[in-house]
């Protein structure tokens, strides 16, 4: 079992930090989908942008389940131990280091995965946090500023020796962004190098993949950013996989055609919408201190739009589901006439998953032009349930 301080983290697979993304919403969702650990969206070090309205958001939410876990961003040492040490007296457990993350914004000011290109400065930074906190202190790297001076290898031994709990390697260096596909090799170079657990992070987009990256690799754990958008079933879909032998799986894929796993998804889906309009209408947007920037969004807005983003994320994850059972269909479709009774029906689920992408693509459009929480939730659940018929058809 992977240990982080005190906590002991039941399950391989967590949720990576995206901003914009992993708000308390999803992660609540993340965790009810079986997501082992969850980290909230980078927040900065920088004091005066420590109380900003988008801040508050992404501080940790004593309401949440343990470890809650804080992300800071930054590029200088006494800044982000005083960062470190605020996340921590507004109920963070455990404190992250962003140093992967790859963006313009923060890389200008040399945070973020330009970090790696100055050893000294992410010791310096490791030391001050680790050295201004009393709960364990987690860092996320990429494997280098560019391929000519990966040095994920050097980093990683940097932050064990300082007293760094937990790694996670996104298997990309900063040059290139989320081009090529990750390198496994280097993350797996990082595991045997350092006796913390290491999570590998990167392009893992399904169970049968996380399953491979952790026997290439030797990751403690795998973390799981883009795949997770829509679809936080992937959570319960590794655990599932990890905890029994890869045949056995073959009887849990395609879950979403079992019509019990398609009602739990349909309720998970309805309660997130929930969450995100409680979550954001009680949240306070606008900067309230003297001077402070008016952002022109009221709440109920803010929920609308954040509502927007994620549904529409299920119903990506849900045509991407279709279009697969359309491409396996079509080997075996033969015209009606000169069919066998299962090309028949064949041709008949490809009739019907055709009708579901439609549905899809006409509910996304729809949803897109709704605007307030009721309209989103009366949609949502007349089009859900709406759905599962025609679903279960198609199964
Ligand atoms: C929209 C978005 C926002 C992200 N924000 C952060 C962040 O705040 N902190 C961070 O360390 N990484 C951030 N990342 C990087 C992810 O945590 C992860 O390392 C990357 O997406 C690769 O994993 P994946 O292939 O599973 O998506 C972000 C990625 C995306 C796509």
């Amino acid at each position: 079992m992977i240990k982080i301080g005190p906590y002991r983290v039941s399950g391989r697979a967590v949720l990576a930090p995206m901003a914009g993304v992993t708000d308390l919403p999803f992660r609540e969702v993340c965790r009810a989908s079986g997501a082992a650990l969850v980290t909230a969206e980078m927040a900065a070090s920088n004091p005066r942008l420590l109380d900003t309205p988008k801040s508050r958001l992404r501080r940790a939410d004593r309401s949440e389940a343990e470890p809650r876990i804080v992300q800071i961003v930054g590029t200088e040492a006494a800044q982000m131990a005083n960062a470190a040490r605020y996340q921590v007296e507004h109920g963070a457990q455990i404190v992250d280091i962003n140093m992967g993350c790859p963006a313009k914004k923060v890389c200008k000011r040399a945070a973020g995965s330009a970090l790696l290109r100055d050893p000294p400065l992410v010791e310096a930074i490791l030391r001050a946090v680790i050295a201004a906190v009393d709960v364990p202190v987690t860092l996320k790297i990429r494997t280098g500023w560019d391929p000519a001076s990966r040095n994920a290898v050097q980093i990683a031994k940097l932050a064990a020796d300082c007293g760094v709990q937990s790694l996670a390697v996104h298997g990309r260096t900063r040059a290139c962004r989320f081009n090529g596909a990750a390198e496994y090799d280097s993350i797996a170079a990082v595991v045997a190098a350092v006796s913390i657990p290491v999570f590998a992070n990167g392009d893992i987009s399904s169970a049968q993949k996380a399953h491979e990256v952790l026997r290439k690799t030797g990751a403690a754990g795998v973390m799981i950013g883009r795949a997770a958008r829509g679809n936080p079933w992937i959570f319960s879909e590794i655990n599932e996989l990890t905890n029994n032998d890869a045949a056995a799986y073959v009887l849990f894929t395609d879950k979403s055609l079992i019509p019990n796993e398609a009602i739990r998804r349909e309720r998970l889906i309805i309660n997130h919408l929930r969450r995100i309009h409680s979550f954001y209408s009680h949240f306070e947007f606008g900067d309230s201190r003297p001077g402070g920037q008016k952002t022109g969004n009221n709440c109920p807005d803010l929920a609308v739009k954040v509502a927007r983003k994620h549904v529409c994320w299920y119903f990506d994850q849900l045509k991407h589901v279709v279009a697969k059972q359309l491409a396996g269909n079509s080997a075996n479709a033969p015209g009606l006439a000169t069919g066998t009774g299962e090309q028949v029906l064949a041709v008949h689920k490809k009739d019907h998953a055709r009708m579901l992408n439609t549905a899809l693509e006409t509910a996304r459009s729809r949803f897109n032009k709704l605007d307030s929480q009721a309209a989103q939730s009366d949609f949502l659940q007349h089009f859900l349930g709406k759905l599962r018929t025609i679903g279960d058809i198609a199964a």
